[in-house]
C-alpha cells in the first residue's frame, strides 16, 4: 500500500508542468554513481542536495557538475568529466528566464569594479589580500583555472555577485541561493541579502532592521509563509515585505524578476545621485524609464498601503535626495574641483591628500547612509547616521580643511591659486542654504527661530 502510494506520487511529479526546467524522471546514471560516495563522504552536502527541490525533481549532481572535455574548467573525477565551478550558464539550461533577467542586471556586472576609486583603495591603500578577503567575496573573483584543472586558491572559494567564471559566464546564482539546498525561502529572507547589503557605506540591511517593515517582519515570520511555492503580496503572505518582495518579487499584477533593478528610480551610489535610467539615456540606449521602475515599486507598495501615502512617502525621499544633491555634493564637489582645478590637491594620485579623505567619507559612507536611510524609511540613518555626519563633515572638515590649503599655497608664494580656492568657497558659503554660518541668516527667519527657541526653554521650566 505504501509503495503504492509512492509511485503514485513519484509519477505525478514527474507529469506535473514544471515552471522552472524539466522534471527528470529517475535521479540519471551518473548522479547516481555521485551520489554512491558521496552519501558516505560528504555526508552533510549530501542531506542539503537531499532535501531540496533539485532532488524531488531527481536534479542530481552530474546534471549541473557535469562537463565537457574541452571546457577550460574540466577535469576527470572518477571516470566523468566534471567542473567545480556551476556558473549561470549551467543553470540557464534549465532557467533561462531567471538568468536571462539576472545577466541583464547590475548584480552581473558586479565584479567590474578593476577602475573604481574604491579599487585603489582596497588594492594599493590596503593591500591585495584585502580585496580578496573583502571586496571580492561581495563583488567576485576572477576565477584562474590551474594547469590540472583546479581552480586558483586566490580566487576560490567566492560566490561574489558578479563573478567572472572560467566559461566566460558572470555572476554567481549561488551569491543568493546557497547550495545545496538552492531554496527559494531562504533568498527571501532579508540575511540574504545583508551579507552584502550592510555596513558604513550601504547599510541596508540595519537601515531594514530600523524600519516599520523590518519591525514586522521580525514580529511575524512564522506568518511570513516563505516555504510556500508560489509568494506573492497580498496572496501568499501579508504581515511585511521582505527585501525581495519590493525589489524581486511577485503581486498579483508583476512577474518575479532577478533583475533588481527594475523598481529603483535613483542611484544613490554615486557622489552625486541622478535618476537611475540618466547614464543610458545620455548615451542613446532605450531602456526602461525611471518613471516605469518607480511605477513597478508603487505597485508592490499598493498591495499594502493607498495611492496617496506612497506618492507622500516618495516626496518625503526624493526631497531628502535632492537636498543632499544641492546643499552638500554639489558644493562639496565645486571645492574639490578648484583645489585639483588649481593645482593644491593632486590629480593623479588618489587618496594622498588628507582631504580626498573627508570627501570620499562625505559622499560615500555619510551621504549614501542618510540617501539610503531615505530611501527605506529608516530616520536614525537619515538623521544621526546620514545628514547630521554630511553636515559635520561639510563644515568642520570640509570647508577648513579646503581654507588652509588655500592659504598655505598664498603663504608659499602661490597667491593667485590659493586666491582662487579662497573665491570658491566663499561663493559655496554664501549661497543661500550656507549662509547661517556667516552669520547672515535672513532677520525674519532669525526672529522667528529665536522665539520657537524661548518656547524651547520653556519645555523644562514646567
Ligand atoms: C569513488 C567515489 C567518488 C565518486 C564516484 C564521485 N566522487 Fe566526488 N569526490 C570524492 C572524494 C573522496 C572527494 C574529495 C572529498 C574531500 O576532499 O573531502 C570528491 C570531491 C569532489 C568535488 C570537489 C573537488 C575539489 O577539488 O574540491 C566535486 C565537485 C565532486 N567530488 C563532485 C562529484 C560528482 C559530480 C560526481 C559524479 C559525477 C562525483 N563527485 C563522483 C569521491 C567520489
Ligand atoms: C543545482 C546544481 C547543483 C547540484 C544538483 C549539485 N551541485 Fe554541487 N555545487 C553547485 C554549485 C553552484 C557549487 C558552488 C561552486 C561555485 O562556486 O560555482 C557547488 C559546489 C560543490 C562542491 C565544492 C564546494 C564545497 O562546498 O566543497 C562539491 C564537493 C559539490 N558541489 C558536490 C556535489 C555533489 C556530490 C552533488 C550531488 C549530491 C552536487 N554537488 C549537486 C551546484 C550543484
Ligand atoms: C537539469 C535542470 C536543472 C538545473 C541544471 C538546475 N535546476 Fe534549479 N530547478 C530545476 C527544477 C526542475 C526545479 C523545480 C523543482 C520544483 O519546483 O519542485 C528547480 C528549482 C529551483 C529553484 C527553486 C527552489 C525552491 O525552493 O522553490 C531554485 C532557486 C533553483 N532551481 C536554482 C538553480 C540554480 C541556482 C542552478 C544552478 C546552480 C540550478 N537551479 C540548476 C531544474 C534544474
Ligand atoms: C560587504 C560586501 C561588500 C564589500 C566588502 C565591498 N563592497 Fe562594494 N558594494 C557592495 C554593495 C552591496 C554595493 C551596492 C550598494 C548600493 O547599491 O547601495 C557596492 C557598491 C560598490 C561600487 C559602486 C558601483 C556602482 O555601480 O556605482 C563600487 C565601485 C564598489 N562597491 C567597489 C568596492 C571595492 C573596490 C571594495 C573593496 C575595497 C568593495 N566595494 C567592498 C558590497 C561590498
Ligand atoms: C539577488 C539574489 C538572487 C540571485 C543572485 C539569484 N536569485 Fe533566484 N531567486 C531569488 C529570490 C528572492 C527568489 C524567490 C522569489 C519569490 O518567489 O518571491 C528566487 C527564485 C528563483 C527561482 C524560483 C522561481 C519561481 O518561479 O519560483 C529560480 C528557478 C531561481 N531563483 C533561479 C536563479 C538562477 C538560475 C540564478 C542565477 C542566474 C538566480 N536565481 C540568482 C533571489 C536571487
Ligand atoms: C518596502 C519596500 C522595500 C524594502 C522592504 C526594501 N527596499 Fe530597498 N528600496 C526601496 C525603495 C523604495 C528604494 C528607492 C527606490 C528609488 O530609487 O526610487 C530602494 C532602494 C534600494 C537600493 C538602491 C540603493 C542605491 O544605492 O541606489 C538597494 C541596494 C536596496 N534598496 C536594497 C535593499 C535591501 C538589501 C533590502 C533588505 C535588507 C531592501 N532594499 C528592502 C524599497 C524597499
Ligand atoms: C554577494 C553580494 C550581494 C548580495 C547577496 C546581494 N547583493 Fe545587491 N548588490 C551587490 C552589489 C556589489 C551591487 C552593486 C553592483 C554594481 O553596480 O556594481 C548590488 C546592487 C543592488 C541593487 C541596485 C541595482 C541597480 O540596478 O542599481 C539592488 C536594488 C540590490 N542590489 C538589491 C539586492 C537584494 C534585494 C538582494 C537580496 C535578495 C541583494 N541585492 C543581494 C551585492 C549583493
Ligand atoms: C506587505 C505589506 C507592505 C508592503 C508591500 C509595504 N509596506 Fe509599508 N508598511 C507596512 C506596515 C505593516 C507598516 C507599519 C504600519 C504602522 O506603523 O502602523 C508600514 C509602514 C510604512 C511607512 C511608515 C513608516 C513609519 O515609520 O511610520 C511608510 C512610509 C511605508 N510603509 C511606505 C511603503 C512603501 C513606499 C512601500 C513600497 C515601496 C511599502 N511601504 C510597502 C506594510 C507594507
Amino acid at each position: 500500500m505504501r509503495i503504492w502510494v509512492g509511485l503514485v506520487l513519484i509519477s505525478s511529479l514527474v507529469a506535473a508542468p514544471a515552471s522552472a526546467g524539466e522534471f527528470l524522471a529517475e535521479l540519471s546514471e551518473a548522479s547516481t554513481e555521485c551520489v554512491d560516495c558521496h552519501s558516505s563522504t560528504t555526508p552533510a552536502l549530501y542531506g542539503q542536495w537531499g532535501s531540496s527541490k533539485h532532488f524531488g525533481a531527481n536534479v542530481g549532481c552530474f546534471e549541473c557538475h557535469g562537463a565537457d572535455k574541452g571546457d577550460a574548467d574540466a577535469f576527470d573525477h572518477e571516470g566523468r568529466m566534471i567542473s567545480i565551478i556551476v556558473s549561470p550558464k549551467d543553470c540557464a539550461k534549465c532557467h533561462s528566464k531567471e538568468t536571462e533577467e539576472f545577466m541583464g542586471s547590475h548584480h552581473a556586472s558586479a565584479a567590474k569594479i578593476l577602475g573604481s576609486l574604491d579599487n585603489v583603495l582596497g588594492e594599493v591603500v590596503e593591500g591585495p589580500a584585502a580585496a580578496m578577503n573583502g571586496c571580492k567575496q561581495c563583488h567576485g573573483s576572477v576565477i584562474k583555472v590551474n594547469d590540472d584543472g583546479s581552480l586558483d586558491p586566490a580566487t576560490w572559494p567566492n560566490t561574489g555577485m558578479g563573478r567572472l567564471n572560467p566559461d566566460g559566464s558572470n555572476g554567481a546564482c549561488s551569491a543568493c541561493h546557497s547550495r545545496h539546498a538552492f531554496s527559494a525561502a531562504q533568498a527571501r529572507q532579508p540575511e540574504n541579502c545583508g551579507k552584502c547589503h550592510l555596513g558604513p557605506d550601504h547599510p541596508q540591511k540595519e537601515i531594514y532592521e530600523e524600519s516599520k517593515h523590518g519591525i514586522a517582519y521580525y514580529g511575524n515570520i512564522d506568518k511570513m509563509n516563505l516555504d510556500n511555492s508560489k509568494w506573492v503580496v497580498g496572496e501568499d503572505y501579508w504581515a511585511a515585505p521582505t527585501c525581495a518582495t519590493c525589489h524581486m518579487s511577485a503581486t498579483s499584477d508583476l512577474p518575479i524578476t532577478h533583475d533588481v533593478g527594475e523598481r529603483i528610480s535613483w542611484t544613490l551610489r554615486p557622489a552625486i545621485s541622478e535618476k537611475v535610467d540618466a547614464k543610458a539615456k545620455a548615451a542613446g540606449k532605450k531602456v526602461k524609464s525611471w518613471q516605469d521602475r518607480r511605477a513597478d515599486m508603487q505597485n508592490v507598495c499598493s498591495a499594502c498601503h493607498s495611492e496617496s501615502f506612497v506618492e507622500a512617502f516618495y516626496f518625503q525621499f526624493d526631497s531628502a535626495i535632492e537636498l543632499y544633491n544641492e546643499k552638500f555634493a554639489k558644493p562639496g564637489l565645486r571645492v574639490v574641483k578648484a583645489l585639483k582645478a588649481n593645482g593644491l590637491v593632486t590629480t593623479d594620485v588618489a587618496f594622498d591628500d588628507e582631504i580626498e579623505w573627508t570627501w570620499f567619507y562625505l559622499w560615500h559612507h555619510e551621504g549614501r547612509r542618510a540617501r539610503h536611510g531615505a530611501s527605506m524609511m529608516a530616520p536614525d540613518y537619515t538623521q544621526w547616521h546620514g545628514f547630521f555626519e554630511v553636515a559635520e563633515r561639510f563644515y568642520m572638515e570640509l570647508i577648513p580643511q579646503a581654507r588652509e590649503l588655500a592659504e598655505h599655497a598664498i603663504a608659499e608664494g602661490k597667491k593667485s591659486e590659493g586666491e582662487a580656492v579662497l573665491a570658491e568657497i566663499e561663493a559655496v558659503l554664501n549661497m543661500d542654504q550656507h549662509k547661517w554660518i556667516l552669520g547672515k541668516m535672513d532677520p525674519d527667519e532669525k526672529a522667528r527661530r529665536q522665539a520657537e527657541r524661548a518656547e524651547f526653554k520653556k519645555r523644562y521650566a514646567q
